[in-house]
């Protein structure tokens, strides 16, 4: 990566929200981050700590209080179809067949974009072409019968592959996933993790996964992030979440399966158990395993050192 300028880039993002009585609370917390196109990034951290938010600043649905965040070094300023987004549940429209889902975002950029130029003839015939990428789609996910199905018959797993096809189908250089597997029984779910894997590898896309389940984060992710809200500075406890995990995943990329049995395995997923989402365990900032390449460090180990 050239340095000054990755694809993705948070600076100084600081989120708060207004609480009940109307003073601002601390979501997150000088967030900076650096992503390199293609990485396969999990993100992990305890409930309500800001994994959400963090994905709902990179869409542009929302703005941070403070602090940027750049895509190609420019602000994104509102969600387009360069960043899609799946979630655990709801991103199907349940009164749309399999097809019309699949086509739903390709068909309102054509109708927002030709609206009133295009005579209906051609308007019909780009419908189609449509329809015949969503095909190639249909079978890319292993659901080419299941066109004109609706949401409610199909089995959750190939409804979040659907939801998967509809991101797809709009090329978009980031994927943003939700807990999209959360909702899924473990033999669907091992399933979906290999599904995503390779279409994360034909694709060529940047992925950015949150999960409750470490050992998904550690199989899937080339680079996890551990999000958290229990750690502490000289000042006392820490004050919003900040990144208190950043690093490569060992194993390679994609990893075979058995790494999800490995001892390198258990270890690093304990790790991040005790170091990132125990309340018990506030660890110091100038501890976070902040050791992939790009990691932005606060405070630097050795320096921290010598000021003693
Ligand atoms: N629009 C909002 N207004 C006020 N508070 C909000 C808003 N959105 C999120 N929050 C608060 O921000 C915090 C972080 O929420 P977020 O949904 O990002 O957490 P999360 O890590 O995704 O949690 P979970 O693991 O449960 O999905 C929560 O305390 C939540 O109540
Ligand atoms: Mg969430």
């Amino acid at each position: 990566m050239n340095d000054t300028n990755p694809m993705l880039h948070l600076e100084d993002v600081y989120m708060r929200y207004p609480s009940r009585d109307g003073t601002p609370i601390t979501i997150l917390n000088d967030i900076d981050l650096k992503v390199r196109q293609g990485e396969f990034i999990t993100v992990v951290g305890p409930s309500g700590c800001g994994k959400s938010t963090l994905l709902r600043l990179i869409l542009g649905a929302e703005s941070p209080t403070e602090g940027a965040v750049l895509l190609d070094g420019k602000k994104l300023d509102a969600p387009n179809r360069n960043r899609g987004i799946v979630f655990q549940k709801y991103s199907l429209f349940p009164h749309l067949s399999v097809m019309d889902n699949i086509v739903f975002g390709l068909d309102a950029e054509a109708h927002g974009m030709f609206l009133g130029w295009l005579k209906p003839g051609q308007m019909r015939q780009r419908r189609r072409a449509f329809r015949d990428q969503a095909q190639v789609y249909l079978e890319r996910i292993g659901l080419a019968d299941a066109a004109d199905k609706y949401p409610h018959e199909l089995s959750g797993g190939m409804r979040q592959r659907v939801a998967i096809a509809q991101s797809l189908i709009m090329k978009p250089r980031i994927l943003l996933m939700d807990e999209p597997f959360g909702a899924l029984d473990h033999a669907t779910r091992t399933e979906m993790q290999l599904f995503i894997l390779e279409q994360w590898e034909q694709a060529e896309m940047t992925i950015f996964f949150v999960t409750h389940d470490l050992e998904e984060a550690c199989f899937l992710g080339s680079r996890v992030l551990v999000l958290s809200q229990y750690y502490q500075t000289d000042a006392g406890r820490g004050q919003g979440a900040k990144i208190v995990g950043d690093f490569a995943t060992p194993g390679g990329h994609p990893k075979p399966t058995d790494f999800l049995y490995s001892e390198e395995m258990s270890q690093l997923v304990h790790r991040i158990r005790s170091e990132g989402l125990s309340p018990d365990n506030l660890q110091h900032i100038r501890d976070f395993n902040l050791t992939h390449r790009d990691a932005f460090r606060t405070v630097n180990p050795e320096e921290w050192q010598r000021e003693q």
